[in-house]
């Protein structure tokens, strides 16, 4: 297998899903802070929506009790022992997100909060000392809850402006950090509008225009912001963030194959505009139809066009099946998705499908339409856990999916892909972005802390641990 010598082996994880310390150091309010803890029962619709009634009941409560992103697994006290054990690990790439409201709390401020940036600062030469090299999302699933509250988020324009001060400030003081992701899984605004862009829905009078129009917002900004990077940082490379979710015809009837392209084609929406750099005529058809209509600036568009990404970046988890006609279909769960279950696949305890030669494909298909070096910044099993009195962790079952996913990525490498790494997905436990449960676990480093945040909070290392020790060392060879 040949993954190339400067592979990047390592792991991902967001900062609404680890720091805590939500009130701390003049951190502000966070979309991310009004998440209820939920449990998998909860249909995945509901895991993801969010009402004013919600927004209002986070902004009364001054605990972190009810809310599981709040406490994370305390990375914001505990960093230096969970970077030294990333060190141990042997990774060389860590995946991190910057929370917005630690560097401007409200997000419209004149001034940073420079405990923010000094925190940031801490761990970005705590990672660079262990030989890590940091790859940093500016907005992963959160942005400050005061641009929600008064003024619905990306949809109004001077988030942009806002955003591209952030960034700046990121870059400024950050000017190590060579790899920056803009929007973590942008796509996905689509799916959960209030966590990706502080949206309320039932504030909305229109809500898919809302959406499209706070879309288009954070494509411009995404832009602006790709161009200030490299002219801040000359020799850094950014990349959007997409949510791979491959979804295959339920039969070969032609019927179900349109349905499938219809899905597939909305899923590569957001990237087609950010690497290409211009609206897909398809979906440009889909909003005349739906009447949406784009409210721009004169050179929106030309914006878009002169600053496309260096990379693409996805994250990987499950494929999906479409049908032209569902009824019938038995559905199930993926990555904040309902899609209808591969009979030939198993699942997750959440009922993701497990489809290892799903990211091959995937990977082929990206690389095949944007001739762009790939970053698979997220791939790995929510799984239950159990300690074992001895203090070890078996997890077979992860090696199992890991080992099986990091083949295929092989096998595509192999047929001509240019990947530039493979992070997994919460290297350590973190609280889930969809249910915020703690024992939805996706780590290679164990944190002991149950769903209602009981728990000693001391790492411990699972047997997947030494398995991906073991696959760094041997660049992927030994599996
Ligand atoms: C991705 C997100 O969609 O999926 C992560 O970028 C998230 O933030 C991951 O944690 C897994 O989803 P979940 O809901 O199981 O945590």
């Amino acid at each position: 297998m040949t993954f190339k010598k400067d592979f990047w082996w390592g792991g991902a994880t967001a900062a609404n899903q680890i720091e805590g310390a939500w009130d701390v150091d003049g951190r502000g309010l966070a979309v991310s802070d009004v998440a209820l803890g939920k449990d998998q029962s909860v249909n995945y619709q509901k895991q993801v929506q969010f009402t004013s009634d919600d927004v209002n009941a986070a902004l009364a409560d001054q605990t972190d009790q009810l809310r599981p992103k709040r406490r994370g697994i305390d990375f914001y006290h505990r960093y230096p022992e969970d970077i030294k054990l990333l060190g141990e690990l042997g990774v060389n790439a860590f995946r991190m997100s910057i929370a917005w409201s630690r560097i401007f709390p409200n997000g419209d401020e004149d001034e940073p909060n420079e405990s923010g940036i000094k925190f940031y600062q801490e761990v970005i030469n705590s990672l660079k000392e262990q030989g890590i090299e940091p790859i940093v999302t500016l907005s992963h699933y959160e942005m400050p809850l005061n641009l929600s509250v008064n003024g619905q988020g990306w949809v109004s324009r001077k988030v942009i402006d806002y955003f591209v001060k952030f960034a700046k400030i990121c870059f400024e003081s950050f000017p190590e950090v060579k790899y920056w992701i803009t929007f973590n899984e942008i796509d996905s605004i689509m799916r959960h509008p209030f966590t990706s862009g502080g949206i309320i829905p039932d504030r909305s009078e229109n809500l898919n225009q809302d959406i499209f129009q706070a879309l288009h917002h954070q494509f411009v900004a995404s832009s602006l912001v790709t161009k200030l990077a490299h002219e801040l940082i000359p020799d850094s490379q950014v990349g959007c963030m997409l949510t791979k979710i491959t979804t295959y015809p339920s039969t070969c009837r032609p019927e179900d194959v349109l349905a499938a392209f219809n899905k597939n084609t909305m899923n590569y929406f957001c990237a087609d505009v950010q690497a290409k750099g211009e609206y897909p005529k398809l979906i440009l058809n889909y909003f005349a139809k739906e009447n949406i209509k784009l409210v721009m600036e004169p050179d929106d568009l030309q914006i878009l066009a002169a600053n496309t990404v260096d990379f693409i970046s996805l994250s990987y988890y499950m494929s999906l099946v479409a049908a032209a006609d569902e009824t019938g279909l038995e559905m199930t769960s993926g990555n904040t998705v309902e899609g209808g279950k591969n009979p030939y696949l198993e699942t997750s305890q959440w009922g993701w499908a497990i489809d290892p030669v799903g990211i091959r494909i995937s990977l082929l298909e990206l690389y095949d339409r944007y001739q762009l070096p790939l970053f698979i910044v997220e791939n790995g099993l929510g799984a239950q856990d159990q300690l074992e009195k001895d203090q070890t962790i078996h997890d077979p079952y992860r090696i199992s999916y890991l080992s099986k996913h990091i083949q295929e990525v092989g096998k595509a490498v192999d047929q001509g892909v240019e990947v530039m790494g493979y992070l997994i997905w919460g290297i350590i436990d973190l609280v889930s972005a969809s249910t915020s449960q703690m024992s939805k676990r996706y780590g290679v480093i164990y944190v002991d802390e149950d769903d209602q945040g009981h728990g000693t909070f001391d790492r411990y290392r699972k047997d997947s641990f030494a398995w991906y020790q073991k696959v760094i060392r041997s660049n992927g060879n030994d599996l």
